[in-house]
């Protein structure tokens, strides 16, 4: 089992990671969100299967569950569905007390935490990630919202849980290729902050692809702690946070341009995380190895290293249209060695012709 403590200045909460901790997620609630009642918000992929659990271990610990399931997928993160579960929280009469549990991957998540934030003002909420993704990044560090027309996550709010209680056993029912989306984050967590976390992901891949259950709590509470470490520092980011979005900024470009659902999320992470490598590279911020060694770990995950891209204008217009670029010159996320990026927006376009080049097929 393992516990890590996220510290803000106005909220201070816990993330248990334990492989059956699930099935004690009522009586870890009652101790930061006692209450009578509690609405338990599934995926309807997850509700057939973590449910019951969650859903009994609520009851036995005295709650009354009010049920609803969030249709999954990414265009199901809509306001719609916020909306629609304000019209199952009102009916149900839920209280000012009454905690909101997310049980899901990052759509059940954003989208219950957003519906938490803003129902009666702001209700307790609790997160039980079951996704890798959802474990390691999006479960922790308060970002919630939803998708408008306009662009992804677009409204929301920053409004931190109460409680994530995280059990990797859950993982036994998540398709691999999700998984596999979910180490792309841990492998920019590492490449971020932590070269030991890298090596322990290039040593333990197996243990981790085959879900042996301690070697999974450390994963995840190795990640855990470092997206708390950043976010404890910059909560709203202002500064260093921002460093959770190397290889973001080639991601977003890539799934804008690639069409809806060709290439998931993680997938182009994990090609941004070689391109902003190999840009770095190309500025002689950091040596030839670490893109070579980021495309290794990458692929021996069965993420792809390359993939079919669009052309660099294409790319690059993709790439402004981001809402992180500010007054049209866009910063880069770069590393400098495994272990350690830099904040650039005098990045050329040399440079990222480097990184496109270095990931298309
Ligand atoms: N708030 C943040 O800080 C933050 C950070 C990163 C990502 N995100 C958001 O997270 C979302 C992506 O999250 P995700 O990758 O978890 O996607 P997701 O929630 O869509 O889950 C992926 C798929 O797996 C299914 N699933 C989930 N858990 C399962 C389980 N245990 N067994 C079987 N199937 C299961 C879901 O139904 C879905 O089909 C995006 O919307 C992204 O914007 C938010
Ligand atoms: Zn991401």
């Amino acid at each position: 089992m393992a516990e890590v403590a996220i510290d803000l200045p106005h909220h201070r909460y816990r993330a248990v990671i334990e492989a059956g901790a699930l099935a004690r997620l009522g009586e870890e609630l009652q101790a930061v969100a006692p209450a009578a009642r509690c609405a338990l918000l599934t995926d309807a992929n997850v509700a057939s299967v973590q449910k019951p659990v969650a859903a009994k271990s609520l009851r036995a610990a005295g709650y009354e569950v009010v049920e609803a399931t969030v249709p999954f997928g990414e265009e199901k993160k809509s306001l719609g569905t916020v909306s629609q579960l304000y019209e199952v929280l009102l009916d149900a009469h839920l209280e000012r007390r009454s905690p909101v549990i997310a049980l899901g991957g990052g759509v059940t998540g954003d989208t219950a935490g957003f519906v938490a934030s803003t129902y009666l003002r702001g209700v307790p909420f609790v997160q039980c990630p079951t996704t890798l993704l959802a474990m390691v990044d999006s479960s922790v560090g308060g970002k919630v919202g939803v998708n408008v027309a306009q662009g992804k996550n677009l409204i929301g709010a920053f409004y931190q849980p109460v409680l994530v209680v995280a059990d990797p056993t859950v993982l036994e029912t998540l398709p691999d290729r999700e998984l596999r989306c979910g180490l792309a984050e841990c492998i920019k967590h590492g490449v971020i902050r932590d070269e030991t976390l890298f090596r322990f992901i290039e040593e333990r891949l197996d243990a981790v692809q085959s879900l042996d259950a301690e070697t999974v709590v450390e994963l995840v509470r190795r990640n855990v702690e470092i997206k708390a470490a950043v976010v404890m520092e910059d909560e709203k980011e202002a500064g260093v946070r921002a460093h959770l979005n190397l290889g973001h900024t080639f991601a977003h470009a890539i799934e804008a341009t690639a069409g809806y659902g060709v290439i998931q999320h993680g997938e182009a992470v994990g090609l941004g995380l070689v391109a902003a490598a190999t840009a770095a590279t190309h500025m002689g911020l950091c040596d030839a190895q670490v893109p070579d060694r980021i495309a290794a770990l990458i692929k021996r995950c069965g993420l792809p290293a390359r993939a079919d891209l669009a052309g660099d204008d294409e790319l690059g217009a993709a790439m402004r249209l981001d809402k992180k670029v500010q007054k049209d010159r866009i910063r880069f996320i770069l590393p400098t060695r495994i272990g350690e990026v830099v904040i650039r927006d005098d990045v050329p376009q040399s440079a990222v012709s480097a990184g496109w080049g270095a990931i298309r097929r």
